[in-house]
């Protein structure tokens, strides 16, 4: 793929165009916790390279290699995307930052979907912190439950269905932070686990 400012500017319009947050918190490190195979706790979130202006989150054993991030949400609600900033060379003294918001990436072949941090992405993930600050997606109704021919009615759903995995992220191949729709993931790599925010020392 072609990439050239002009187009990630206008990818920069799009994005904000789509954003409904107002209040924005950050900049937070995120960490795995929780992990089913514990060799992976601690592990912090980086971000690697799969195309351009296009990164994946994925893993840095230590602190100087993590990423930061920010949480948009409105000032009423706590969902909302989670945006790392990729420096692009724009020709001036200082790069432009452009928001590269996480979303998933979903394919007909398998219940994990790739963690993916984009430019120009109109249809992020919103996701909340809870109260241990862990990272969550809010969701309003569960399929299982629903009947034939009655219409369901609207509940609160907190997913924690986050994932490790190694997985492919256009010609690369990472050990990825990944998320399960539903049941046991497809994929026999992936490891359960959570992610935390961290606040970095000043
Ligand atoms: C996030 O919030 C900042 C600050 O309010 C805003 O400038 C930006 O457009 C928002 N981005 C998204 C993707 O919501
Ligand atoms: C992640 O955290 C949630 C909420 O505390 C918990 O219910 C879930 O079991 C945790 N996941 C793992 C893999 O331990």
């Amino acid at each position: 793929m072609k990439f050239s400012p002009s187009s990630l500017l206008l990818g920069l319009g799009a994005a904000g165009a789509m954003a409904q947050a107002d209040v924005q918190d950050g900049p937070y490190a995120l960490k795995i916790v929780d992990a089913e195979d514990a060799s992976l706790n601690g592990l912090w979130v980086d971000a690697c390279h799969s195309g351009a202006a296009i990164d994946t989150p994925c893993f840095s054993a230590d602190a100087a290699g993590r990423e930061l991030f920010y949480h948009n949400h409105t000032a009423t609600g706590e969902a909302g995307p989670l945006i790392r900033y990729f420096n692009v060379d724009t020709g001036g003294d200082t790069p432009t930052r452009v928001p590269q918001p996480l979303s998933l990436t979903y394919v007909p072949s398998t219940n994990v979907a790739n963690g993916l941090l984009s430019v120009g992405n109109t249809d992020p993930l919103n996701v909340a912190f809870d109260a241990a600050g862990k990272l969550f997606v809010r969701d309003y109704y569960d399929d299982s439950k629903f009947a034939a021919g009655e219409r369901p009615q609207p509940g609160s759903y907190d997913l924690y269905h986050w994932q490790v995995c190694w997985n492919l992220a256009s010609s690369y191949y990472y050990q990825s932070l990944a998320w399960v729709t539903s049941g046991n993931p497809h994929n026999p790599t992936c490891v359960a686990v959570n992610v935390t925010r961290v606040t970095p020392e000043d």
